[in-house]
């Protein structure tokens, strides 16, 4: 898809002229910087101050648009769990959980297993203060708790969801320019606004090296998400002593790399990157082939990607709605079907949406990736 409208905002927002200050004292700042800002800034940060989700809102999500999307996993969270030999207590860890959808529908499909239920407590991984809230008057504070970082989630055995999160995470982009890496970077010109340069290459390490291509052409550009190398050291000093799953589910590519995925997003259409600062979504597709490579080097298992679609019909999505169809209305009937289609359609967001399980202390592959293999 391409861009439909690029809605350049009259007067400059105010992380816009935050960000016109800093980069007028010290110089251009790397894609990154820029993404950071204009997702995460305290004051003025879109996920700081936004509710990004819903029809009022930018974008949907699947937990958004059908039940079954977090009735499944709950399912799948319950079968993972026997598999690890059902300690107890375990935690239920979403990163990113919007409004708390799929949290509230995986934990009424987990009454099927009582003793799963009983062993879990809730812990969200969220920064915005308006999507807190919102999860807090969904799923109330009986067993859930929040924190600002896996990191600050007690330790123990642990699976975790991420549905949309990685996406959110700042890029770097690197640009090949005259046979050597250069860092891609915003400036700011008093006529032309936020514009793209290139800047010498600040350090990258050792695994950010390796997960660079191999034989890049003039111009190409690469992406790197530094934080999900963190999030998945993050699993694994925590599978240093007990199990952990987590599943990743977001849109983005599993081969080759995709050079510039940077995108925005407002009210369920395409902005310009530069648009609004701070007033649109910003997110760059995960490049699931160097997620593999990251859990990797971290000493985690990676099971996939799969494509959402074949992933949502292993686990059982036609069974569970013919159930719900039975008990619906038409109404409820027809959007029970329009949903499970957009979910799986490879069209829609069956083929762009995919899934990767990264695993610790598991000895076998988590459901349905051992049908895979
Ligand atoms: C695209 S939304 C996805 C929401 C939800 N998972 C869903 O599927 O509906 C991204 C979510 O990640 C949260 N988020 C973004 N960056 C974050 C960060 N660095 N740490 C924790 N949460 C973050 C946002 O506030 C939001 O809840």
């Amino acid at each position: 898809m391409t861009p439909q409208s690029a809605t350049a905002a009259t007067e400059p927002t105010p992380l816009a002229r935050k960000l016109m200050a800093r980069i007028a004292a010290d110089g251009p700042i790397p894609v990154s910087a820029y993404m950071d800002a204009c997702l995460n800034d305290p004051e003025h940060g879109y996920y700081r101050t936004a509710q990004p989700l819903g029809r009022s809102g930018d974008f949907i999500t699947a937990p958004e648009i059908s039940q079954v999307f977090g009735e499944l996993l709950g399912l799948w969270a319950a079968s993972v769990w026997q598999a690890m030999g059902a300690p107890k207590p375990v935690a239920l860890i979403e990163l990113g959980p919007g409004r708390g959808t799929l949290a509230a529908d995986a934990l009424r499909a987990a009454k099927a297993l009582p003793a799963f239920q009983e062993a879990l407590s809730l812990h969200l991984v969220e920064t915005s203060p308006v999507l807190q809230s919102e999860q807090a008057r969904l799923l109330g504070t009986g067993i859930t708790t929040w924190h600002d970082t896996i990191n600050d989630v007690p330790d123990g055995p642990a699976i975790i969801f991420a549905n949309e999160f990685l996406d959110a995470l700042p890029v770097r982009q690197l640009v090949w320019r005259d046979g050597e890496w250069r860092e891609r970077c915003v400036a700011h010109d008093p006529d032309q606004g936020f514009l793209f340069c290139e800047g010498s290459l600040a350090e990258l390490s050792t695994a950010e090296q390796n997960l660079l291509p191999c034989d890049p052409a003039d111009g190409d550009i690469a992406e790197l998400r530094s934080d999900a190398t963190g999030l998945l050291a993050a699993i694994r000093a925590r599978g240093d002593a007990q199990p952990q799953a987590a599943l990743f589910i977001d849109y983005g590519h599993g081969e080759a790399a995709a050079g510039d995925t940077l995108q925005a997003v407002s009210g369920h259409r395409y902005a310009g990157v530069f648009d609004a600062p701070g007033q649109h979504d910003l997110t760059a597709h995960v490049d699931f082939r160097a997620l593999a490579k990251q859990a990797d080097m971290a000493g985690l298992g990676a099971f996939g990607p799969m494509a959402q679609g074949r992933f949502l019909l292993q686990l059982g999505l036609e069974a569970r709605c013919q159930t719900l169809l039975r008990a619906g209305t038409p109404a409820q009937q027809q959007s029970i079907m329009s949903g499970a289609r957009r979910l799986v359609d490879p069209t829609q967001m069956g083929e762009l949406f995919k899934v990767m399980a990264v695993t610790a202390g598991l000895s076998e592959a988590p459901p349905p990736f051992g049908e895979q293999q």
